[in-house]
């Protein structure tokens, strides 16, 4: 008895395998594309490209949308940002705008999890490269069709009023 149901186990695990690997052939053999890697294997090593020059405009960049952290149109070669000092909060600290004319942080940075007033910055927001990044004249790695709100509504509104 034991013997027949290792036996069945073991042909069931066959049948398996076999339906697996036709599956795997069947599979479209299409290349894997990263628009940052190019068209290197994934076992090779990519040859990065070259970093671009950061702008230094001092040229506020508009924002797509609402929410969208604004682009940094200053260097930030240098600037130390770690447990014991944040270079950036230096300027743009809402203590600090007066004195150095940057444009500070607004109310969210101060916002902790629960959703209540800080009066520091909320540590979310403390790594201000994680959201925040220099400008630069990058082509876009992919097309984008993104439309910005404004454009969109008063377009909709004029269809709208077309069919009317
Ligand atoms: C020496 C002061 C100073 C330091 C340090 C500094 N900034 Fe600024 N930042 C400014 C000033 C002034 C502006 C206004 C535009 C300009 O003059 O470049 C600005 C503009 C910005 C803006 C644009 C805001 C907007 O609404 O468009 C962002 C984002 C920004 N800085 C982020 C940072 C980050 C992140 C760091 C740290 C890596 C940093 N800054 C360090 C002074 C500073
Ligand atoms: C988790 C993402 C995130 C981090 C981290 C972050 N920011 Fe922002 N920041 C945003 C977003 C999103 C906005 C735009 C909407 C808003 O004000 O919340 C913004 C807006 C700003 C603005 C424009 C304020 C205004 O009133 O126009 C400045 C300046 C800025 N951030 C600086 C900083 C600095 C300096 C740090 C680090 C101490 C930092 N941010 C960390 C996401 C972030």
């Amino acid at each position: 008895m034991k013997n027949s149901t290792s036996l069945a186990a073991r042909l069931a695990l066959m049948v398996g395998a076999t339906l697996l690997a036709a599956l795997a052939h069947a599979a479209p053999n299409l290349p894997l594309v990263d628009p940052m890697r190019g068209a290197t294997a994934l076992d090779q090593e990519a040859k990065p490209p070259l970093m671009q020059t950061t702008e230094n405009k001092d040229v506020r960049r508009g924002r797509a949308y609402a929410q969208q952290p604004p682009t940094i149109p200053h260097q930030t070669d240098g600037y130390q940002v770690d447990k014991s000092f944040n270079k950036c909060l230096n300027c743009h600290a809402r203590s600090k705008a007066e004195q150095t004319q940057a444009i500070p942080v607004s109310i969210t940075h101060y916002v902790g999890r629960e959703g209540m007033p800080l009066a520091s910055i909320a540590p979310a927001r403390y790594f201000c490269t994680q959201c925040h990044v220099t400008q630069v004249e990058a082509k876009p790695l992919v097309e984008n069709t993104f439309t910005d709100v404004d454009a969109l509504l008063p377009a909709k509104a004029g269809a709208k009023k077309a069919h009317q």
